[in-house]
C-alpha cells in the first residue's frame, strides 16, 4: 500500500511500546488512527500527546480478549472515520512458568490476548477492509518466539506467537491477489513495558502475582532493545513495501537457520527409518 496518506488505521495495544510507535509513525505519514488499548489512562495520555502534535487520532478502550469489544471497536472506527484500511493486531502479553506449573488461567489469558485477540480482530475488521475496495493492509505482531523456541518457561507465549505466524501465512495466501497486503511483525528485544505485562491481566484470568513474563530475567535485555518508535517506522515501511515478514533484529536469522537444521535432521532420520523404508505406500505430499 504505497499511498498511506489519508488512510485509516486501527491499532491494538496502542497505549504503549510498539503499538504507540506505530501510531506515531502512521500519523506522521498522514494517516488517521483509532488507537485501542485496555489501559484507559495510558491510552488517553498517548492520544492527547499525539493530538497536541496535530495528529488526527482518536482512542477507545478495548479488551482484545472480548470478542464484542473488537466488533464494537470496528463500529466505532467506522462511525468516526467512515472506513478502515489498516489493522494492526498488536496487543500481547506473557507470563513465565514451566509447562506443568502454569495454571489453566495463565494459559487462558495468554491465549485470549495473543491468539483470540488476533482472531477477533481479523473477524471484526477484515470484512470492512476488504469491503471498501481500496488498498489496505493487515499486520499482526508475533515475535521471534513465533518462529523459534524461546526456551524453558515460555510455553504459552511461544505457542500463541507460532499461532499468529500460522494465521498470517494463511491470510497472505488468501489475499495475495487482492489490494489488501499482509504482514507479520516478528520483533526481537524491544525496549517496551512488556516485562510488566501482568499489569493489565483481567481479573477473570487470575493474577500474575508479580511473576515476570519469562523465567529467565529479560528485563535488562529489553532495556538494551530497539526503540519502539523505530519499530513503528519499520512497520510503516513494511506496509508501504508490502513486506510479509518484518524482523527487527536481523541477527536472529541464525536462530531460524538452527531450527530449520533440526527440522531437516528430522526428515533425514525419517528417510532412513525402518518403518518408512519398509512401507509400500508413499507418504502424502501437499502443496504450500
Ligand atoms: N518488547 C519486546 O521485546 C517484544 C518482542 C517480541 C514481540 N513483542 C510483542 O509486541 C507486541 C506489543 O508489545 P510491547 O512490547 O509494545 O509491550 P507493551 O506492554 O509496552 O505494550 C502492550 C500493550 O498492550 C496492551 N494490552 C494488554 N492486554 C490487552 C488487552 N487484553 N486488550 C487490549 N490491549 C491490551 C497493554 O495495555 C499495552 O499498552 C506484543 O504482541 C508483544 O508480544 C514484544
Amino acid at each position: 500500500m504505497k499511498d498511506v496518506a489519508g488512510k485509516i488505521a486501527f491499532i491494538t495495544g496502542a497505549a504503549s511500546g510498539m503499538g504507540l510507535g506505530m501510531a506515531k509513525a502512521f500519523s506522521r505519514a498522514g494517516m488517521k488512527i483509532m488507537m485501542a488499548d485496555i489501559d484507559a489512562d495510558e491510552l488517553g495520555k498517548a492520544a492527547d500527546a499525539l493530538k497536541a502534535e496535530g495528529a488526527d487520532v482518536d482512542c477507545l478502550v478495548c479488551d482484545v480478549t472480548v470478542e464484542k469489544s473488537l466488533f464494537e471497536a470496528a463500529d466505532a472506527t467506522l462511525d468516526k472515520f467512515g472506513k478502515v484500511n489498516v489493522l494492526c493486531n498488536n496487543a500481547g502479553v506473557s507470563v513465565g512458568g514451566m509447562t506443568e506449573e502454569l495454571s489453566q488461567q495463565d494459559w487462558d489469558w495468554v491465549i485470549a490476548v495473543n491468539e483470540m485477540g488476533v482472531i477477533y480482530g481479523l473477524r471484526a475488521f477484515l470484512p470492512h477492509i476488504k469491503g471498501n475496495g481500496e488498498a489496505g493492509h493487515v499486520m499482526s505482531t508475533s515475535s521471534m518466539a513465533g518462529l523459534v523456541n524461546a526456551g524453558p518457561g515460555w510455553g504459552p507465549y511461544n505457542a500463541t506467537k507460532f499461532a499468529v505466524v500460522g494465521m498470517m501465512e494463511v491470510l497472505y495466501s488468501e489475499l495475495k491477489d487482492s489490494p489488501v497486503g499482509v504482514s507479520v511483525l516478528c520483533p526481537g528485544g524491544v525496549n517496551t513495558r512488556i516485562n510488566d505485562a501482568g499489569r493489565h491481566r483481567p481479573a477473570r484470568f487470575g493474577s500474575s502475582d508479580d511473576r515476570p513474563i519469562a523465567l529467565n530475567d529479560i528485563g535488562d535485555t529489553l532495556k538494551l532493545g530497539l526503540d519502539p518508535d523505530v519499530v513503528g517506522e519499520l512497520v510503516l515501511a513494511g506496509i508501504r513495501e508490502d513486506q510479509f515478514y518484518i524482523f527487527t533484529d536481523p541477527r536472529a536469522r541464525q536462530w531460524v537457520e538452527r531450527r530449520f537444521e533440526r527440522i531437516m535432521q528430522g526428515f533425514s532420520w525419517s528417510e532412513r527409518s525402518e518403518p518408512l523404508v519398509n512401507a509400500k505406500a508413499p507418504g502424502t505430499v501437499w502443496k504450500s
